[in-house]
């Protein structure tokens, strides 16, 4: 059985997404929803590089909502219009179109989401009878479901901790750097994703995840960061970073049991490979590693992109594919808000060829 699939934005994920569904032996590309008057008009083909495909962008999102599809990939922005993207992922659930989402990342692990965010959704979709999953490359698989997925191995666990040590030079999303992250600000400027809060509202649902799939309860969960500047001004493609400026960010979402954080998430971002030498290294620009203390002791190293020009755009690919493999399974499921929990079994089918 193939299902008919709508891909909704072609920002840095998006793209991505609409060659994986156009070239899955399991969907079908029926229709392609677009925010930018440039890219209305256009063929789906070339918008991501693929050959026609008859399928043509609009940026009419009635007329999208109307075609008879199974389900949206949605990865439109959420960074300063989350609410807007809510709304959008509420008609398209109400519209009885399932929908597998990059976008507000909390849902991966919907049981801690804010309540009024996860009731509207669930309203949506008993409304149209739909599933919603949420997923990606982190979070959705790589501070949750990898550490859970190796915990299976473990008589014991002391700690886990689920690091991504990346360079985002190359990240094209220059709002999200410099006026989400703080990068190219000076240090103590209030960056929307480090005011109190916002990390745990981010990455805290992932650190719940793996607490439940433990069968852990949380005493709560704390964030907290660090930035270094730069020494002197360098460029990068989305702009330009001055001297005494953001350079480098890092975080920690911790999960915190009898006192201490034992499950904690680490994002360490340089926009540089040279800054903060004292941080973590990866092997390559672009690692995702997982440390579990206990028995066994455990490490394991993904290193994204290893053999390409731009760890960033493979790193954009595999959080696509990761909720378009899912599709059939999301599809096949019973309705409401999923997470990796409810459907373990995703797999790269077709992707061997
Ligand atoms: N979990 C993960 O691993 C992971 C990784 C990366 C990103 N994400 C999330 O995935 C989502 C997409 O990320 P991205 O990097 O692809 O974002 P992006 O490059 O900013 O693209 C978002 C797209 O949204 C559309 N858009 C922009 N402004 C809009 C507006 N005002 N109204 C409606 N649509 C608008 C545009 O689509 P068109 O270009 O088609 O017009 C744009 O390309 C974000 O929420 C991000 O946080 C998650």
């Amino acid at each position: 059985m193939t299902y008919r699939v709508i891909q909704w934005a072609t920002g840095n994920v998006g793209v991505h997404a609409l060659r994986g569904i156009a070239q899955h032996p399991e969907l079908e590309l029926v229709g392609l929803c677009v925010h930018s008057e440039k890219k209305a008009g256009r063929d789906a083909g070339e918008l991501c590089g693929i050959g026609e495909t008859g399928v043509v962008a609009t940026h009419d999102t009635d007329a999208v909502l109307a075609l008879d599809a199974d389900c949206v990939s949605y990865m439109g922005a959420t960074d300063f219009r989350l609410n807007d993207a809510i709304e959008d992922m509420c008609r398209i659930l109400a519209s009885g179109k399932n929908l597998v989402t990059t976008s507000f990342v909390p849902l991966v692990y919907p049981p801690a989401v804010i309540p009024q965010i996860r009731e509207r959704l669930e309203s949506a979709c008993r409304d149209g009878g739909t599933t919603l999953f949420c997923s990606g490359i982190d979070p959705g698989f790589s501070p949750d479901a990898l550490p859970i997925a190796l915990s299976s191995l473990s008589e014991r666990i002391e700690s886990i901790r689920a690091q991504e040590i990346f360079n985002y030079a190359t990240y094209d999303q220059a709002e999200t750097l410099f006026e989400v992250m703080g990068f190219g600000k000076p240090p103590g400027h209030p960056a929307p994703l480090l005011l109190p809060g916002a990390l745990t509202m981010g990455w805290g649902p992932s650190v719940r995840m793996v607490a439940d799939a433990l069968g852990v309860t949380l005493d709560e969960v704390r964030q907290l960061h660090e930035v270094v500047v730069a020494d002197a001004p360098f460029e990068i493609p989305a702009g330009k970073i001055d001297a005494g400026t953001v350079a480098g960010l890092r975080f920690e979402v911790q999960g915190i049991v009898a006192g201490e954080p034992r499950i904690v998430i680490e994002h360490v971002t340089r926009l540089r490979d040279d800054i903060a030498p004292h941080w973590p290294r990866g092997n390559g620009p672009g690692t995702y590693r997982v440390v579990i203390e206990g028995m066994p002791s455990m490490r394991c190293d993904l290193d994204i992109g290893f053999r390409s020009d731009d760890h960033n755009v493979d790193g954009c690919v595999a959080s696509a594919m990761r909720v378009v493999n899912a599709i059939p399974q999301v599809c096949r499921a019973e309705p409401g808000l999923k997470s990796w929990l409810d459907l373990p079994g995703i797999a790269g089918r077709g992707a061997l060829r």
